[in-house]
C-alpha cells in the first residue's frame, strides 16, 4: 500500500523498530497463537490488535513482538489455527521479509485426537499426529492410529 494517508489509517496498532509482525490471524485465536507461540512467556514487547476490520478475514487480529524473529518450525506450528497468518520481518522500521505459514508434517499438541478412547484422552500425555493430508486436513494420531478429519478437529 503506497498511499501515505490509507497507510496511517490503516495502522491501528504502532510501527515497531524490530522484530515480527504476525498478521491475518483470526480474530478468536489470537490468545491461541500467543499461547502456541509461547508469547505469554517472552520478555519482548509485544502489542497486538484484536478484532480489527479486514477484507479477507472479516475480524483478523494482529501481534507484534519486537526484538524477535521465529524459526519456521515454530512459526508453522501455528498453521492449523491461523491457516492464512503472514509474518513480516522488520529491521529498522521497513519491512524486509514477508513469509506464510505452511502446515507441518507433524502435529505435536494443539489438536485434541478425535478418538474418546485414544490415551490422549484419557491420560495427561501430549497428543502427537503425522499430517497423511493438508487440505483438508487428516491427522493420523501416533498413539491409536485413528486418523481426524478437519471436520472433526477440536483445538486443545
Ligand atoms: N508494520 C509495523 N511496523 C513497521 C512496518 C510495518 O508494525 N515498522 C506492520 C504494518 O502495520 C502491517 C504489516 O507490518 O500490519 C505489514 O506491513 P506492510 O507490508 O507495509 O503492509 P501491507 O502492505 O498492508 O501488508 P500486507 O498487504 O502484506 O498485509
Ligand atoms: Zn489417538
Amino acid at each position: 500500500m503506497n498511499d501515505p494517508i490509507k497507510k496511517k489509517l490503516k495502522l491501528k496498532v504502532s510501527a515497531i523498530s524490530e522484530g515480527t509482525v504476525i498478521d491475518h490471524i483470526p480474530a478468536e485465536n489470537l490468545f491461541k497463537v500467543i499461547s502456541i507461540l509461547e508469547l505469554d512467556k517472552t520478555h519482548n514487547m509485544i502489542t497486538f490488535g484484536a478484532n480489527l476490520d479486514s477484507d479477507k478475514l472479516g475480524r483478523k487480529a494482529i501481534i507484534k513482538v519486537s526484538n524477535q524473529f521465529f524459526e519456521d518450525d515454530d512459526i508453522n506450528r501455528i498453521a492449523l489455527i491461523a491457516p492464512h497468518a503472514k509474518l513480516n520481518i522488520i529491521r529498522d522500521y521497513e519491512v524486509v521479509e514477508k513469509r506464510i505459514v505452511e502446515v507441518p508434517e507433524q502435529v505435536v499438541g494443539i489438536v485434541k485426537c478425535f478418538n474418546p478412547k485414544c490415551i490422549t484422552n484419557n491420560e495427561a500425555i501430549t497428543t502427537s499426529f503425522t499430517v497423511l493430508h493438508k487440505e483438508p486436513l487428516a491427522l493420523k494420531c501416533k498413539y491409536c492410529e485413528k486418523i481426524t478429519h478437519e471436520h472433526q478437529m477440536v483445538i486443545k
